[in-house]
């Protein structure tokens, strides 16, 4: 075992080596955009320079006269396309503002026309060349720009029901020993993956298929079909590999439908490569958001009283927020708790997801808050989250199904060395650089959402899974071919797994950290129908359906503990008695708590995510504690951060390799989302100013000194049957709030709004 393969403690598979490192690391692994179309044209966006108003006309007259230019599309001659409802309302969109519909410009950066020409680089010179007229308005660009209006998430945006209160916090708060107030700002943050947001589409006849990187391929084939009003089953979304998710290939975006639509027109497959800087308003983004906390306690550091306000920016068009309050409010013993999340309307592209939505932000606020109590109290901020460690979520009174939040505090103090800590601030240095250390809570969500599956098993033990997840580089052909291997008892290198095409089973949506509970739970129910037929062929009369959870191996001893043998069958036998070649099943699985349409919405590319706190008698999330030491410099007030330790419970972990991956580089998300990434919006044009990967600052190794991953052994029965919490987005959450509460530590100062420089360093 190595540090990238960590040595599997209890309730843990094995650390195998990715299914897909060979193709990736060779340059085999094909793309969207690397897929072979015959005779393909090549689109290029043009996008609005302005924020708010209409356009007058545009001069296309030098464009068109560049060589190779086949055609140029605006509003005047665009293919007319059916709308599309926010995914939050029951549609597929991560917006509703549709391009290329009116004159009307609702945000800058929107397509304004598509050219399509004979290369890449016609279409993009005539781009080049296209003239507009505006008649530009005056945006509202964020907070406090003059035109903004906010109002309560609740009852414009269907998916926050409630602002969670409890008790009566004003009256517990005005009687509190000890009060704190303060506010907090989180920035715009914008998706920067490696692949960039392309499409390809290509007809044969009626069918449509489409290469695009995508963590919903079933959402995009629905949606697409949708705009273009054609048979849903007519369309076909492919992407065996995503070039990064994080949220921003989660729902639906216009480009799409409408590339779709001019390729069909002209009767030719079209590829679009859209810019760096074009992917910063022709998708979603993290928006900016800020908060007010209250917190009341008693001189002994219980909490008596917890207030959570948060604002989020939205466009004019959409409602879309993430409302992390129902996290925040839950997440420690208080007994009066109140809460608002409100949505501020600008002139801006809708934002969307982007890893833990709602917890990156509401944690920063929540965990910066304990830390600043911690302080007023003189109490360890750790001992603090001990005093309110609770068993029970406050707002409801349900049960945690499992919470190993202090263990994960207990395990990273320990390793991090929290005990040589001086707890005065500016109390540790060496030469010219304050030492700081601080830490905060994670937590996320446990999500499942129904999935199906189709396994092929054949007499030499060969097998292949069938199932349309998504790689978006967190090991999801790995976990299910482990999976696969483990309930069927073949070895590992005999599983094939096919993933990224909607023409396979329905998976849900690679989002919400919900994949491996889900495809896992699938796969196996499906495993268990295999090994139900067999069993039935060799020992007729028995049936397994009332043992679902024992596992039966096939002829040889299973990797884990999990799949332990009590009755090895022979699988030639077995196949002699049914008399076939070839045992094949297909199954589709659903979460206890899922509603009554789950399996035609998941057929249709609607996701039921069920799960965390929207459980019947019971909530379900994955902790986990961060420890951060940073270097400040007296001088030049450079920030470094050369250890990172986190611990993490999250149920079993199918693949501690590829599970330590997606936590440590959560863990490094976090940090430069405390000390770098952000996007700076010019006020006057409500526009992106950094729109590229020189001036969006992101960490490169040397910024990435230590980072120490540490899992915890947990198992949880109550959640689904994989007994898997889900990682993928639990440790970028709290670091943020770690590293101010770190630079506190170190200099004194206190710091509420990110990203943190060196120019906000004041002492
Ligand atoms: Mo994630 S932001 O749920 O793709």
């Amino acid at each position: 075992m190595t540090a990238a393969a960590p040595e599997p403690k209890e309730n843990m598979g094995q650390p195998v080596s990715r299914y897909d490192a060979v193709v990736k690391v060779t340059g085999r692994a094909t793309y969207a955009s690397d897929m072979p179309l015959d005779n393909p044209a090549y689109a290029f966006l043009v996008t609005s320079a302005i924020a708010k108003g209409r356009i007058d006309r545009f001069g296309l007259d030098d464009a068109r006269g560049v060589r190779g230019v086949i055609e140029i599309v605006t509003y005047e001659n665009a293919p007319k396309l059916k709308d599309s409802k926010l995914f939050s309302d029951g549609g597929y969109a991560g917006t509703t503002i549709q391009p290329l519909k009116s004159a009307e410009i609702s945000h800058d950066g929107e397509i304004i026309a598509v050219v399509v020409a004979e290369s890449y680089e016609a279409a993009r010179e005539a781009a080049n060349r296209v003239k507009v007229s505006y008649t530009a308005t005056a945006p509202s660009a964020t907070f406090d720009s003059p035109g903004t209006t906010a109002a309560a998430a609740k009852g414009q945006n269907a998916q926050f029901k409630e602002d969670a209160k409890v008790g009566d916090f004003a009256k517990a708060f005005d009687a509190a020993e000890v009060k704190l107030t303060a506010a907090y700002d989180t920035p715009t943050q914008h998706h920067n993956p490696m692949e960039l947001f392309t499409t390809s589409c290509a007809w044969m006849g009626d069918n449509l298929v489409i290469y695009e990187g995508s963590q919903y391929v079933y959402g995009l084939k629905n949606g697409v079909a949708e705009q273009l009003g054609i048979d849903a089953d007519k369309v076909r979304v492919v992407n065996p590999y995503v070039g990064g998710g994080f949220g921003s290939r989660g729902s639906m975006t216009p480009r799409t439908a409408i590339i779709a639509a001019i390729a069909r027109r002209l009767n030719r497959p079209i590829k679009l490569v859209p810019t760096r800087d074009q992917g910063f308003t022709i998708t979603t983004y993290r928006a900016e958001t800020r908060h007010e906390i209250k917190l009341g306690a008693s001189r002994d550091g219980k909490l008596v009283a917890l207030r959570h306000e948060g604002a989020e920016i939205s466009s004019r068009a959409d409602a879309y927020c993430v409302g992390g309050t129902k996290t925040t409010t839950r997440l420690y013993a208080c007994a009066n708790v109140d809460s608002l999340v409100s949505i501020v309307r600008a002139d801006r592209n809708t934002p969307g997801f982007m890893r833990s939505p709602p917890e990156v932000p509401y944690l920063f606020a929540l965990e910066s808050a304990m830390d600043e109590l911690a302080v007023k109290l003189n109490i360890d901020p750790v001992e603090l989250r001990r005093i309110n460690d609770t068993t029970n979520e406050p707002i409801g009174g349900k049960p945690y199904t499992s919470r190993a939040l202090m263990a994960c505090f207990d395990e990273a103090a320990k390793a991090f060395g929290w005990a040589q800590r001086s707890p005065q601030p500016r109390s540790m240095s060496d030469g010219d650089w304050l030492i700081g250390h601080g830490c905060a809570a994670t937590c996320y969500p446990t999500q499942m959402a129904p999935s199906a599956a189709r396994v092929r098993l054949q007499r030499d033990g060969r097998t292949r899974v069938e199932i349309a997840g998504h790689e978006i580089g967190t090991g999801a052909y790995t976990v299910i071919a482990q999976t696969a291997a483990e309930r069927l008892g073949v070895p590992l290198e005999k599983v094939a797994v096919f993933m990224g095409d909607s023409d396979l089973p329905p998976a849900p949506v690679a989002g919400g950290s919900n994949s491996t509970a889900s495809t896992c739970s699938a796969v196996m129910m499906v495993c268990d129908q295999i090994r139900q037929r067999l069993f039935k062929a060799v020992m007729p009369g028995q049936s397994l359906t009332d043992r679902a959870k024992e596992t039966v191996g096939l002829g040889q001893t299973p990797a884990t503990q999990a799949a332990k043998s009590d009755r090895p069958l022979d699988l030639e036998k077995a196949f002699d008695a049914l008399g076939v070649g070839v045992v094949e099943e297909y199954g589709e699985w659903k979460p206890e708590g899922a509603p009554l349409d789950s399996f035609r919405a998941m057929h249709s590319g609607h996701p039921r995510l069920v799960g965390g706190h929207q459980m019947k008698d019971q909530i379900a999330y994955a902790f986990g504690a961060e420890f951060v030491e940073v270097r400040v410099n007296r001088f030049t007030h450079e920030i470094r951060c050369p250890r990172l330790v986190g611990a993490f419970a999250a149920g079993r972990i199918v693949n501690p390799r590829t599970a330590r991956s997606q936590l440590m580089g959560g863990l490094i998300w976090g940090m430069s989302s405390a000390l770098l990434e952000a996007t700076e919006i010019d006020e006057r044009n409500a526009r992106y100013v950094n729109d590229n990967l020189a001036d969006y600052l992101l960490p490169v190794n040397a910024d990435v000194s230590g980072v120490e991953v540490i899992m915890l052994s947990e198992q949880d029965d109550r959640i689904n049957p994989a007994g898997v919490k889900g990682l993928g987005e639990l440790a970028n959450v709290g670091t943020n709030a770690a590293i101010c509460n770190a630079i506190h530590h170190a200099t004194g100062q206190r710091i509420r709004k990110l990203p943190v420089r060196l120019e906000n360093i004041e002492v």
